[in-house]
Protein backbone atom coordinates (compact mmCIF):
# COMPACT_ATOMS: atom_id res chain seq x y z
CA UNK A 1 0.00 0.00 0.00
CA UNK A 2 1.67 3.29 -0.88
CA UNK A 3 2.27 5.29 2.16
CA UNK A 4 0.55 9.64 2.59
CA UNK A 5 3.62 11.94 2.79
CA UNK A 6 4.18 15.23 3.41
CA UNK A 7 7.56 16.88 2.67
CA UNK A 8 8.87 20.49 3.87
CA UNK A 9 10.78 21.92 1.02
CA UNK A 10 12.74 24.48 3.17
CA UNK A 11 14.40 25.62 0.07
CA UNK A 12 17.49 28.68 0.46
CA UNK A 13 15.87 29.89 4.01
CA UNK A 14 16.58 29.85 7.68
CA UNK A 15 19.96 30.41 8.91
CA UNK A 16 21.42 27.41 10.97
CA UNK A 17 19.67 28.30 14.15
CA UNK A 18 16.60 29.34 12.93
CA UNK A 19 16.22 26.00 11.05
CA UNK A 20 17.62 23.86 13.99
CA UNK A 21 14.30 25.52 15.60
CA UNK A 22 12.14 24.66 12.68
CA UNK A 23 13.45 21.45 13.02
CA UNK A 24 12.72 20.74 16.81
CA UNK A 25 9.58 22.29 16.18
CA UNK A 26 8.88 19.84 13.71
CA UNK A 27 9.54 16.61 15.63
CA UNK A 28 7.93 17.62 18.52
CA UNK A 29 4.12 18.55 16.92
CA UNK A 30 5.31 15.31 14.67
CA UNK A 31 4.82 13.23 17.58
CA UNK A 32 1.50 14.14 18.40
CA UNK A 33 -0.15 14.01 14.83
CA UNK A 34 -3.36 11.84 14.11
CA UNK A 35 -2.30 9.89 11.32
CA UNK A 36 0.04 7.56 10.12
CA UNK A 37 1.42 9.73 7.14
CA UNK A 38 5.47 10.11 7.30
CA UNK A 39 6.79 13.37 7.68
CA UNK A 40 9.57 14.60 5.88
CA UNK A 41 11.78 18.10 5.87
CA UNK A 42 14.50 19.17 3.21
CA UNK A 43 16.56 22.13 4.87
CA UNK A 44 19.47 23.55 3.29
CA UNK A 45 23.00 21.76 3.17
CA UNK A 46 24.17 23.13 5.41
CA UNK A 47 22.10 22.34 8.11
CA UNK A 48 21.45 18.46 7.46
CA UNK A 49 24.04 17.44 9.54
CA UNK A 50 23.12 19.27 12.98
CA UNK A 51 19.27 18.78 12.24
CA UNK A 52 19.67 15.05 11.76
CA UNK A 53 20.80 14.75 15.59
CA UNK A 54 17.45 17.03 16.33
CA UNK A 55 15.02 14.70 14.36
CA UNK A 56 13.99 10.54 15.22
CA UNK A 57 10.20 10.43 14.13
CA UNK A 58 10.57 13.00 11.20
CA UNK A 59 12.76 12.50 8.03
CA UNK A 60 16.05 13.54 6.31
CA UNK A 61 15.94 15.24 2.53
CA UNK A 62 17.92 17.31 0.63
CA UNK A 63 16.81 19.33 -1.70
CA UNK A 64 19.70 18.35 -4.19
CA UNK A 65 22.41 16.17 -5.16
CA UNK A 66 25.40 15.59 -7.63
CA UNK A 67 25.28 13.73 -10.82
CA UNK A 68 28.53 12.71 -10.23
CA UNK A 69 29.97 10.02 -7.52
CA UNK A 70 33.21 12.52 -6.20
CA UNK A 71 36.06 14.23 -7.75
CA UNK A 72 36.93 17.57 -8.94
CA UNK A 73 33.65 18.81 -8.67
CA UNK A 74 33.69 22.24 -7.19
CA UNK A 75 31.12 22.62 -4.70
CA UNK A 76 28.93 20.18 -5.84
CA UNK A 77 27.31 17.91 -2.78
CA UNK A 78 27.74 13.80 -3.83
CA UNK A 79 25.03 11.29 -2.50
CA UNK A 80 27.70 9.79 -0.42
CA UNK A 81 27.93 12.99 1.52
CA UNK A 82 24.16 12.97 2.26
CA UNK A 83 23.95 9.68 3.45
CA UNK A 84 27.24 10.19 5.73
CA UNK A 85 25.13 12.86 7.46
CA UNK A 86 21.72 10.42 8.05
CA UNK A 87 19.62 12.11 4.62
CA UNK A 88 17.31 9.14 3.37
CA UNK A 89 15.75 11.31 0.79
CA UNK A 90 16.55 13.78 -1.92
CA UNK A 91 14.71 16.49 -3.93
CA UNK A 92 15.41 15.86 -7.32
CA UNK A 93 13.72 17.84 -10.75
CA UNK A 94 12.28 20.31 -8.12
CA UNK A 95 11.12 23.39 -11.36
CA UNK A 96 13.93 25.81 -9.66
CA UNK A 97 16.63 23.52 -10.49
CA UNK A 98 15.14 23.18 -13.88
CA UNK A 99 14.56 26.75 -14.73
CA UNK A 100 17.65 28.75 -12.97
CA UNK A 101 20.04 25.86 -12.61
CA UNK A 102 19.37 24.58 -16.27
CA UNK A 103 18.90 20.87 -14.85
CA UNK A 104 17.22 19.10 -18.03
CA UNK A 105 15.47 15.85 -18.09
CA UNK A 106 18.59 13.84 -19.27
CA UNK A 107 20.81 15.24 -16.06
CA UNK A 108 17.93 14.27 -13.64
CA UNK A 109 18.26 10.62 -14.84
CA UNK A 110 21.86 10.67 -13.90
CA UNK A 111 21.18 12.21 -10.40
CA UNK A 112 18.21 9.79 -9.79
CA UNK A 113 20.06 6.79 -11.07
CA UNK A 114 23.03 7.39 -8.98
CA UNK A 115 20.80 8.46 -5.97
CA UNK A 116 19.52 5.34 -6.18
CA UNK A 117 22.49 3.54 -6.29
CA UNK A 118 23.57 5.10 -3.26
CA UNK A 119 19.81 4.27 -0.99
CA UNK A 120 19.01 7.62 -1.42
CA UNK A 121 15.10 8.00 -2.03
CA UNK A 122 14.22 10.61 -4.78
CA UNK A 123 11.51 12.56 -4.71
CA UNK A 124 10.75 13.27 -8.08
CA UNK A 125 9.19 16.60 -9.11
CA UNK A 126 7.90 17.10 -12.39
CA UNK A 127 5.03 20.21 -13.45
CA UNK A 128 4.21 22.18 -16.36
CA UNK A 129 4.33 26.24 -16.97
CA UNK A 130 1.23 28.12 -17.34
CA UNK A 131 2.14 28.53 -20.87
CA UNK A 132 2.01 24.86 -21.92
CA UNK A 133 -1.07 24.14 -19.63
CA UNK A 134 -2.84 26.82 -21.66
CA UNK A 135 -1.97 26.17 -24.75
CA UNK A 136 -3.23 22.02 -23.99
CA UNK A 137 0.33 20.98 -23.85
CA UNK A 138 0.64 19.99 -20.19
CA UNK A 139 0.42 16.21 -20.63
CA UNK A 140 2.95 15.72 -23.32
CA UNK A 141 5.64 17.81 -20.55
CA UNK A 142 4.80 15.46 -17.83
CA UNK A 143 4.75 12.39 -19.90
CA UNK A 144 8.58 13.70 -21.05
CA UNK A 145 9.23 14.37 -17.50
CA UNK A 146 8.76 11.34 -16.21
CA UNK A 147 9.72 8.80 -18.79
CA UNK A 148 13.42 10.58 -19.71
CA UNK A 149 13.79 11.52 -15.73
CA UNK A 150 13.13 8.25 -15.01
CA UNK A 151 14.24 6.10 -17.73
CA UNK A 152 16.11 2.65 -17.24
CA UNK A 153 14.90 2.43 -13.60
CA UNK A 154 13.96 -1.25 -12.72
CA UNK A 155 10.60 -2.25 -10.67
CA UNK A 156 12.95 -2.28 -7.25
CA UNK A 157 13.98 1.35 -7.76
CA UNK A 158 10.61 2.75 -8.49
CA UNK A 159 9.52 1.09 -4.82
CA UNK A 160 12.20 3.98 -3.58
CA UNK A 161 10.85 6.65 -5.51
CA UNK A 162 8.49 9.44 -4.74
CA UNK A 163 6.59 11.43 -7.46
CA UNK A 164 5.65 15.25 -6.80
CA UNK A 165 3.63 17.12 -9.18
CA UNK A 166 4.62 20.65 -8.33
CA UNK A 167 2.87 22.93 -11.12
CA UNK A 168 5.32 25.76 -11.89
CA UNK A 169 2.09 28.49 -11.92
CA UNK A 170 1.11 27.37 -8.54
CA UNK A 171 4.59 27.59 -6.84
CA UNK A 172 4.43 30.42 -4.29
CA UNK A 173 1.81 32.09 -5.94
CA UNK A 174 -0.36 31.68 -4.11
CA UNK A 175 -2.50 30.40 -6.86
CA UNK A 176 -3.29 26.52 -6.06
CA UNK A 177 -4.12 24.08 -8.26
CA UNK A 178 -8.07 22.87 -7.96
CA UNK A 179 -8.50 19.38 -6.54
CA UNK A 180 -9.96 18.28 -9.89
CA UNK A 181 -6.76 19.80 -11.96
CA UNK A 182 -4.47 18.28 -9.01
CA UNK A 183 -6.24 14.75 -9.22
CA UNK A 184 -6.70 14.65 -13.35
CA UNK A 185 -2.95 15.16 -13.61
CA UNK A 186 -2.23 12.48 -10.49
CA UNK A 187 -5.09 10.05 -12.62
CA UNK A 188 -2.49 10.65 -15.97
CA UNK A 189 0.90 10.23 -14.05
CA UNK A 190 -0.37 6.96 -12.02
CA UNK A 191 -2.00 5.91 -15.79
CA UNK A 192 1.31 6.56 -17.05
CA UNK A 193 3.35 4.33 -14.29
CA UNK A 194 1.48 1.29 -15.43
CA UNK A 195 2.32 1.97 -19.10
CA UNK A 196 6.14 2.70 -18.67
CA UNK A 197 6.89 0.04 -15.79
CA UNK A 198 4.13 -1.95 -14.18
CA UNK A 199 0.54 -2.15 -12.40
CA UNK A 200 1.92 -2.63 -9.25
CA UNK A 201 4.77 0.18 -9.25
CA UNK A 202 1.54 2.92 -10.06
CA UNK A 203 -0.47 1.56 -7.29
CA UNK A 204 2.41 1.88 -4.70
CA UNK A 205 3.97 5.40 -5.82
CA UNK A 206 3.06 7.89 -3.43
CA UNK A 207 2.22 10.91 -5.86
CA UNK A 208 2.52 14.48 -4.09
CA UNK A 209 0.84 17.62 -5.11
CA UNK A 210 2.79 20.74 -4.35
CA UNK A 211 2.04 24.70 -5.08
CA UNK A 212 0.65 26.78 -2.83
CA UNK A 213 -0.84 23.89 -0.26
CA UNK A 214 -1.90 25.83 2.85
CA UNK A 215 -3.57 23.97 5.95
CA UNK A 216 -6.52 25.57 4.79
CA UNK A 217 -6.65 23.99 1.02
CA UNK A 218 -4.97 20.98 1.86
CA UNK A 219 -7.89 18.71 3.00
CA UNK A 220 -9.78 18.75 -0.41
CA UNK A 221 -6.63 18.60 -2.23
CA UNK A 222 -5.86 15.28 -0.16
CA UNK A 223 -9.16 13.84 -0.27
CA UNK A 224 -8.84 12.81 -4.10
CA UNK A 225 -7.46 9.44 -4.95
CA UNK A 226 -4.36 9.77 -6.72
CA UNK A 227 -3.47 12.92 -3.81
CA UNK A 228 -1.11 11.04 -1.34
CA UNK A 229 -0.16 13.90 0.22
CA UNK A 230 1.95 17.26 -0.49
CA UNK A 231 5.01 18.76 -1.09
CA UNK A 232 5.47 22.28 0.73
CA UNK A 233 7.37 25.28 0.34
CA UNK A 234 6.47 28.32 2.23
CA UNK A 235 4.03 26.80 4.40
CA UNK A 236 6.71 24.84 5.48
CA UNK A 237 8.62 27.06 7.51
CA UNK A 238 6.07 27.55 10.61
CA UNK A 239 5.94 24.13 12.61
CA UNK A 240 2.28 24.74 12.83
CA UNK A 241 1.18 25.36 9.69
CA UNK A 242 3.19 22.21 8.05
CA UNK A 243 1.70 20.41 10.80
CA UNK A 244 -1.67 21.93 10.42
CA UNK A 245 -1.03 20.24 6.35
CA UNK A 246 0.31 16.86 7.98
CA UNK A 247 -2.85 16.62 10.25
CA UNK A 248 -5.48 17.89 7.14
CA UNK A 249 -5.49 14.36 6.05
P1 LIG B 1 5.01 26.72 -2.22
O1 LIG B 1 4.33 25.77 -1.26
O2 LIG B 1 5.70 27.84 -1.52
O3 LIG B 1 4.13 27.14 -3.33
O4 LIG B 1 6.22 25.87 -2.89
C1 LIG B 1 5.98 24.60 -3.37
C2 LIG B 1 7.27 23.98 -3.69
O5 LIG B 1 7.98 24.42 -4.59
C3 LIG B 1 7.70 22.83 -2.89
O6 LIG B 1 8.80 22.20 -3.46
Amino acid sequence: MRKKIVAGNWKMNTLLKDGMELAKAVESLEKEKSSDTLVIIAPPYTHLSRVNDLIEGVKLSAQNCASEESGAYTGEISPDMLVSVGVEYVILGHSERRAYYGEDNELLNKKTKLALSKGLKPIFCCGEVLEERESGKLFDVIREQISVGLAGLTKEDMDQVIIAYEPVWAIGTGVVASPDQAQEMHKFIRDLLVELFHQEVAENMSILYGGSCKPSNAAELFANPDVDGGLIGGAALKAEDFLGIVNAY
